[in-house]
């Protein structure tokens, strides 16, 4: 299958193109933010066409989608405190850039799966037995989040308006190589490996459901494979793990003090819990996460964060001094 793939040069994405690569002729779109990175794409460079450019680009969207036979679409803004600071690259990445890659599907009757994430349905309580689920009311918190509900409520106006064939998965959070280190993980592990203090929002008290980003990959083949017009999938693990466990754990595995960390000012409207219920994924289409083990997957993260400086170093003061000048 000719495969278009937005946002392969980001975190999900480019993880997704190496093994993609494997079964199909693969094009990459991406406008390489300051999120998206040729790197990543290093290992597959010869095997890929990489077009820069960017999802608002009609023309340039049409041709590409014009040439291919299904669309995996991960391109946008994704970083919640970016959003908070400055929310309009959100809304053209992520409500223009899907409503463009909408219309060329359209036009040229191509398979779309869009990506999004589990924070469009907002956040649960702590120590309640409740997950998301495929029907749980959409209640977005932050304009990160707030701009990827819109989009997926354009794919599903798109679908049933005009019988665009397209899913949609909603994913928990992932870890694993070729994250920006800006993200939460990839942060502390490269704070101790620079020899600063890891930051912790608040008390830590809030709770995440990690996934190994091949998990999530593995389960986006599955639905772009057997996966059935218009519906969503939500993709989790059953990782769920507040972050002042996950600190602990990065920090143990790094053979540092557990607790050698500092607290720093919490996020605004930071969500408190999310935790996904993926029975319908796995039922009907026999989706497994292989992952399972989150302390091996974070070690195995830890290595590839050691092994791989020269991705992330160049990234890390300019991080580290966003972050500062916001008390974080
Ligand atoms: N990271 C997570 O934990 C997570 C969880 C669930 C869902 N998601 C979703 O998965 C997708 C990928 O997330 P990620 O963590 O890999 O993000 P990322 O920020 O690492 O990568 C985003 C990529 O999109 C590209 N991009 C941004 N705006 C673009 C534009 N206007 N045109 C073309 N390319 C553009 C960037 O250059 C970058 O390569 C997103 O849609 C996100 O909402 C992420």
């Amino acid at each position: 299958m000719r495969l278009l793939v937005t946002g392969g040069a980001g975190f999900i994405g480019a993880n997704f193109v190496h093994d993609a690569v494997c079964e199909h002729d693969v094009t990459v779109l991406d406008a390489l933010t300051y999120a998206g990175s040729r790197e990543s794409l290093a290992p597959v460079e010869n095997k890929i066409r990489l077009v820069e450019g960017d999802i608002t680009d009609a023309e340039l969207v049409g041709k590409l989608i014009a040439e291919t036979d299904a669309v995996v679409h991960f391109a946008a803004e994704t970083h919640v405190d970016n959003s908070l600071s400055g929310p309009e690259p959100f809304l053209n990445a992520n409500v223009i850039g899907t409503f463009t890659i909408l219309e060329a599907v359209r036009a040229h009757n191509v398979r779309l799966h869009h990506i999004s994430t589990d924070e469009v349905y907002g956040d649960l309580e702590l120590n309640s037995p409740q997950r998301f689920t495929e029907s749980t009311p959409y209640n977005p918190s932050s304009p990160y989040s707030s701009t990827k509900a819109a989009a997926d409520m354009l794919v599903r106006a798109w679908v049933r308006s005009y019988g665009v064939r397209a899913t949609i998965s909603n994913c928990s959070n992932n870890y694993g190589p070729y994250q920006h280190v800006e993200k939460f993980i990839p942060r502390q592990i490269t704070n101790v490996l620079t020899g600063r203090r890891p930051k912790l929002y608040g008390a830590g008290a809030n709770v995440r459901d990690w996934i190994h980003v091949s998990d999530h990959n593995s389960a986006v083949r599955r639905i772009l494979a057997d996966g059935q017009i218009g519906r969503t999938y939500l993709i989790g693990a059953g990782g769920e793990r507040d972050n002042l466990t996950v600190m602990r754990t990065i920090l143990r595995l790094m053979d540092r003090d557990p607790e050698d960390f500092d607290h720093v000012t919490d996020r605004v409207g930071h969500d408190l819990r999310y935790a996904i219920d993926a029975t319908m994924l796995r039922d009907e289409l026999g989706w497994s996460p292989t992952h399972t083990d989150f302390e091996d997957g974070l070690r195995a993260t830890i290595d590839w964060y050691r092994a791989n400086e020269s991705w992330w170093a160049p990234l890390k003061d300019a991080v580290e001094a966003g972050y500062a000048g916001r008390n974080q």
